[in-house]
């Protein structure tokens, strides 16, 4: 399994907590620099996918960190959004933010595990998470986590890295990726691990067809998926 700290004895989740606890207070600005910008237009682009769902839906925000999905989400005019994370430090960052937007009455952040998730059966109209499922201590419990809480006919989307596979792209991405990357994610967070742990989490990450298998078997339905930016990113839908 691949953990952020090799020498840590603690489990995944609890090395995937400190380590985003490590670096939330940096956390957007290096998402938004490292990606150049490109990971809201991916965020908005994973939210378009849930436009179709109920009107003022009630949506989940599984791993919302500081809570940049959910707030791209307040476009399907939802009736409320929650977001939960693991990490405090992330969440109290996201809290911040969307205190001074004024967004608090829409969108609930709260600590909560993604693999142990507090909410009933059924409950929810839309899920979304973004760069989250790789970092599942046990992805399979995380998902089935979140069909199980989402309605009958409710729809998940889920963005996350992957690994482009065309020339020159692919060469691009992995000299970015895998040496430019965690130099400066190592400067500025100042967290030496966590931005190694980044290209080695997606290395080992089912992605694509892999990854709707994965999907399908715990019984989401018309799964598709779509790589944004010559497959950096991927969005996988899923209907339960
Ligand atoms: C890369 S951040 C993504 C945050 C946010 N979704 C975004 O788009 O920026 C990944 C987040 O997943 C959270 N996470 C990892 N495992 C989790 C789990 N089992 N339950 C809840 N959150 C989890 C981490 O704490 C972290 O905040």
């Amino acid at each position: 399994m691949i953990t952020p700290y090799k020498d840590n004895k603690s489990g995944k989740k609890e090395q995937v907590a400190q380590m985003f606890n490590n670096i939330a207070r940096r956390y957007d600005f290096l998402n938004h620099f490292l990606s150049l910008g490109i990971d809201n237009i991916w965020r908005r682009k994973a939210i378009h996918c849930l436009k179709d769902i109920s009107t003022e839906p009630v949506i989940l925000d599984v791993a919302s960190g500081t809570g940049d999905l959910a707030i791209a989400a307040l476009k399907l005019n939802p009736k409320k959004i929650i977001g939960i994370d693991i990490s405090e430090e992330m969440l109290n960052i996201g809290i911040q933010k969307i205190n001074k937007k004024g967004y608090q009455n829409i969108i609930e952040l709260k600590k909560g595990d993604s693999e142990n998730i507090e909410f009933d059966n059924d409950f929810f109209d839309g899920l979304t998470v973004a760069f989250g499922v790789r970092n599942f201590e046990n992805l399979n419990k995380g998902l089935s986590e979140m069909y199980r809480v989402l309605k009958p006919g409710g729809k998940a989307v889920i963005l996350e890295f992957s690994k482009p596979r065309l020339f020159p792209v692919k060469q691009l991405y992995d000299f970015y990726f895998k040496a430019v990357l965690p130099m400066l994610g190592k400067i500025i967070s100042k967290d030496s691990s966590a931005y190694t742990y980044l290209p080695e989490s997606v290395n080992a990450f089912p992605e694509r067809e892999q990854f709707i298998q994965e999907l399908e078997n715990l019984g989401f339905k018309n799964c598709t998926f779509k790589p944004l930016s010559f497959g950096i990113a991927t969005i996988y839908v899923g209907l339960k």
